[in-house]
């Protein structure tokens, strides 16, 4: 694994023991909390003071007067639910920086939901890593602010295609990107992410492998390993638009530029990158080298959430937002602590299957 997740320096709520909600809920905790008030006050000021200090350079101030009280809400409502939200590289700032108990990558994200002593797990990603959460902790609440919060890869491919391609090609065992249902990860042998896709490959042992379902991906592995790869033909929505010939023009334009790629850009853009990894590795990357100047072929949220940890370093911004990821706003995670909405259930028979596959994947040494 790239990079490390790390906790934001916020009140964390104190563990309560297992069964412990349980019997809150039993005793009237259950109750839907009042509806905080959200007038932008000098007490909300005050309170929030800190965390502005934090997103200052990347939200602007005519800005946090909108954000502040979601977010004092938010970080009390998460202590009186023992909740934690897990948040994507690819949150916006006021999410990433100031609600955030934990932020990473894919794989980051899904270890520490498996290590989560919370109640109740908020995930401030798309639904694939809410799933994952779920996998991974089937006796907790998992909530995703808005379910709609999809994914291009994991919406390419249904379990039913993974059972043709097992057909198609006996024998030859099914690597699955995280970004996938439950339903196609219950139906593979092992998952990756970007961070560890050709570990996951090589460790098979076999001179053949199915990956899926990102084309782009796959054939970025596939560059690295004598393993052949048989691939799906799913895209990123966000990465397959960047161009060799834009990544190009940046390059004359903006002298001494480092790119930086993630592995779900198309080869040709790879190999004019100067580093490609996965989004905690390129977070790392930019605070460990501290490049003069520095472009991210990436979602575009990351880099003011990187550049708000790193002054000295001038980010040259293309940008490309992910749709999915910003379904999931300040309000939605308020309503979602709220009103324990939206849960993110999966058949425990399926989730059996699905769960071997991520754990085979966490599990590799
Ligand atoms: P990582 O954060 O694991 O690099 O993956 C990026 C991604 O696809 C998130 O949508
Ligand atoms: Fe899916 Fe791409 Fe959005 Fe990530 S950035 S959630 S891979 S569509």
């Amino acid at each position: 694994m790239h990079g490390t997740a790390h906790t934001n320096a916020l009140p964390t709520p104190a563990p309560i023991p297992a069964g412990a909600l349980a019997s809150r809920l039993a005793g009237g905790h259950s109750r839907t909390p009042a509806m905080p008030s959200l007038a932008w006050t000098p007490e909300v000021e005050r309170a929030t003071a800190r965390l502005y200090d934090k997103v200052k350079s990347v939200v602007p101030s005519v800005e946090w007067p909108f954000h502040a009280p979601y977010v004092k809400a938010i970080n009390e409502l998460k202590r009186e639910r023992n909740a934690v939200i897990l948040a994507h590289n690819y949150q916006t700032p006021e999410i990433y920086h100031c609600v955030a108990d934990v932020v990473g990558d894919s794989l980051q994200l899904a270890r520490l939901a498996a290590k989560s002593s919370a109640d109740i797990i908020v995930q401030a990603g798309v639904h694939f890593m809410a799933e994952t959460s779920k996998l991974l902790n089937p006796e907790k609440t998992v909530l995703i602010p808005d379910s709609r919060a999809g994914c291009s890869l994991a919406a390419s491919i249904t379990g039913a295609d993974v059972r043709l391609l097992r057909k198609r090609y006996p024998g030859v065992p099914v690597v699955a990107y995280v970004n996938t249902s439950a339903e196609v990860k219950a139906e593979v042998d092992i998952c990756c992410t970007s961070s560890n896709a050709l570990k996951v490959v090589e460790s098979l042992g076999s001179d053949r492998v199915i990956f899926l379902p990102d084309r782009y991906l796959a054939q970025n592995v596939a560059a690295h390993t004598q393993v052949k790869i048989i691939a799906w033909h799913g895209a990123c929505e966000v990465h397959e638009r960047f161009t060799a010939t834009e990544l190009e023009r940046y390059r004359a334009d903006e002298p001494g530029v480092e790119i930086i790629a993630h592995p779900e850009c198309p080869p040709e853009v790879i190999d004019i990158a100067d580093f490609s990894g996965s989004t905690a590795a390129m977070v790392d990357y930019v605070k460990t080298r501290k490049p003069r100047r520095v472009l991210l072929v990436t979602e575009c949220s990351m880099a003011d959430n990187v550049a708000a940890e790193t002054p000295e370093v001038e980010f040259v911004r293309p940008c490309n937002l992910c749709p999915h990821m910003k379904r999931i706003t300040l309000p939605k995670i308020l309503d979602s602590l709220l009103y324990l909405r939206e849960e993110v259930t999966v058949d425990p028979a399926l989730a059996e299957r699905a769960r071997r596959s991520v754990q085979r994947m966490i599990d590799l040494p």
